[in-house]
């Protein structure tokens, strides 16, 4: 046996150390979430949604993109899992208040934002349920 004999084998081998290898290092890299930013349709707005837009480019759009379509520091929030049967509107007050622990995603925590106010957060409710509903997005009852 020499080398010559192996090495069909060998590069069967490193075919598959390196899908692994690329397995894994997609996997832990929070940079790579495969289609973020995701599409956003505009729908016309109410005046409450295009104050609330304006809040949310200068309070969130920095992580959750503009419109809320993600970026690589936060996940689009025009996304199914922020449908209002899983998060509620309470969600988004509770996030600027206290910030949210990585769990849906792999994009690290959300800091507190202290700097949006009550009434910035009730704005930008408004602006991402009408976004959501314009993309298709609407209550479904959250089954554990
Ligand atoms: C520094 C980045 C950053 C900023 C700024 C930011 N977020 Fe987030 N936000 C995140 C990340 C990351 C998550 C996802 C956490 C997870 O589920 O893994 C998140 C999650 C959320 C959630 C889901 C909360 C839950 O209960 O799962 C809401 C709602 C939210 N953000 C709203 C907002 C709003 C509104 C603003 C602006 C006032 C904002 N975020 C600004 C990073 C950010």
């Amino acid at each position: 046996m020499n080398i010559k004999d192996n090495l069909p084998k060998y590069v069967v081998l490193a075919f598959f150390v390196g899908a692994i290898g690329l397995w894994f290092a997609q996997s832990n890299n929070p940079r790579a979430v495969a289609g973020i930013p995701v599409a956003v349709k505009l729908p016309q707005l109410s005046a409450q949604a295009e104050a609330g837009k304006k809040a949310f480019a200068s309070n969130c759009a920095q992580c959750h993109g503009a419109n809320g379509a993600g970026t690589d520091k936060g996940p689009p929030l025009i996304h199914d899992i922020y449908n209002p049967g899983h998060h509620a509107d309470e969600a988004f007050f509770m996030a600027a208040k206290f910030g949210v622990r990585q769990h849906h995603w792999r994009f690290g925590d959300m800091p507190p934002l202290p700097q949006a106010s009550q009434d910035d957060i009730a704005k930008i409710v408004r602006y991402i349920r009408e976004l959501q509903v314009a993309n298709g997005i609407t209550y479904r009852q959250h089954r554990m």
